[in-house]
């Protein structure tokens, strides 16, 4: 008798069949949209990287990239007083070293922790990875429950900080508190740190369960290069070193990387424009009548308010809507009770933010 063939999807591996991927925010195609949905920076990276990628085009494109990026990891070392270049690894965006630390540390026996809501990558790098689940909930004090997550059985912890969606910042104080009841990897995801008042980067080579990412994403306008890095303790960085792809930077990014490194005032200026927008548009939300967390990054997430005073999943779905039917798009995260009622909005420049202003006026009027 013959058998029946299985299909080739048939043969992949149960978790990977039944995994839900990664949704990331719209990347729109067609021009005239205000883009405030993934928070990429909406001013353009230094004239000096502009420069290096021009000049270099074609230059280096026939051979392989520096496999260990030993040149931005240099820098990098330099730029944040470590002790040397063996603290630093570079990877392709930091969602590839969020990866790869999972990878590293994580299975069924050795739980991925985080925090939720968070940054949504990750419980899809733990579904991924197939490992075991220590998720731990915020309240909506967005407050860090800090017995609970040392108490949560985590090899590894992923905290965000300032967190996405909600901006709202952790004190170095309190990152340290943590480290000193929990004995796993903590991570501290700093993807906008460069909007915030305080990071975990002196407590580094204090603390060698302590590893913190970033990225040229956000801060530095540079998402579409994809350059991320982790800073921490060199046994990290060299167990990361071996599963990463052999040549995971390619030449542009890693050109780029540097450029944007040698321009540090130029970047200081652009992160303290944006600041500036923000906090001026956290008070216009606060005139509004809206709440909004006191925001440490380049976002704001508020719970808009319909004409009724009413707040809620609905309201904040017909705001989505108003704004996308008038191309400006925004992040709406529906699926969980803590910000079903609220909308997460990137800093735009000046002219995109009025423009987003009178649009809640318009809304405001109709709703
Ligand atoms: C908290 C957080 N971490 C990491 C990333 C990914 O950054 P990258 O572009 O370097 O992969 C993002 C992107 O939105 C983020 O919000």
């Amino acid at each position: 008798m013959k058998h029946p063939k299985p299909s080739v999807g048939d043969r992949a591996l149960p978790h990977v069949r039944a995994l839900d991927a990664y949704v990331p925010g719209k990347q729109p195609r067609d021009s005239g949209w205000i883009k405030l949905n993934t928070n990429e920076n909406p001013y353009p990276p230094s004239p000096v990287v502009e420069e290096v990628i021009r000049k270099s085009a074609c230059e280096g494109l026939k051979t392989y990239p520096d496999p260990i990026s030993a040149a931005l990891r240099k820098q990098l070392a330099g730029f944040f007083g470590l002790p040397g270049s063996d603290w630093v690894f570079v990877g392709n965006g930091s969602d590839e070293v969020l990866n790869l630390l999972v990878r590293t540390f994580a299975d069924r026996d050795r739980p991925v922790g985080y925090m939720s809501p968070s940054y949504s990558l990750y419980p899809v790098m733990r579904r991924m990875q197939n490992a075991a689940r220590a998720e731990i909930r915020y309240d909506r004090s967005m407050g860090l429950p800090i017995p609970a997550i040392a108490q949560c059985g985590a090899n590894i912890f992923f905290l965000t900080s300032p967190n996405a969606p909600t901006g709202v910042g952790i004190s170095t104080g309190s990152i340290e508190a943590l480290l000193n009841r929990f004995g796993g990897v903590l991570v501290v995801d700093e993807a906008y740190a460069a909007f915030a008042e305080e990071d975990a980067i002196d407590l580094l080579t204090r603390y060698d369960n302590l590893c913190v990412t970033r990225t040229f994403s956000k801060s530095h306008s540079l998402a579409g290069m994809r350059i991320g890095f982790l800073l921490g303790n060199p046994q990290i960085v060299e167990l990361l070193d071996k599963i990463r792809d052999s040549y995971n930077v390619n030449v542009l990014s890693q050109l780029a990387g540097l450029a944007a490194l040698s321009d540090p005032g130029y970047y200081r200026d652009l992160a303290r424009k944006i600041k500036r927008t923000r906090d001026r548009h956290f008070e216009a939300l606060q005139d509004r009548g809206w709440f909004t967390y006191p925001s440490q990054a380049n976002f704001l997430f508020t719970e808009p308010k319909d004409s009724r005073g009413n707040t809620g999943s609905p309201v904040a779905q017909s705001l989505y809507d108003f704004l996308s039917r008038k191309k400006i798009l925004v992040r709406y995260f529906g699926n969980d009770p803590l910000t079903h009622s609220f909308l997460r909005i990137s800093i735009g420049s000046e002219k995109e933010m009025a423009i987003l202003s009178e649009a809640f006026d318009q809304w405001q009027n109709s709703a």
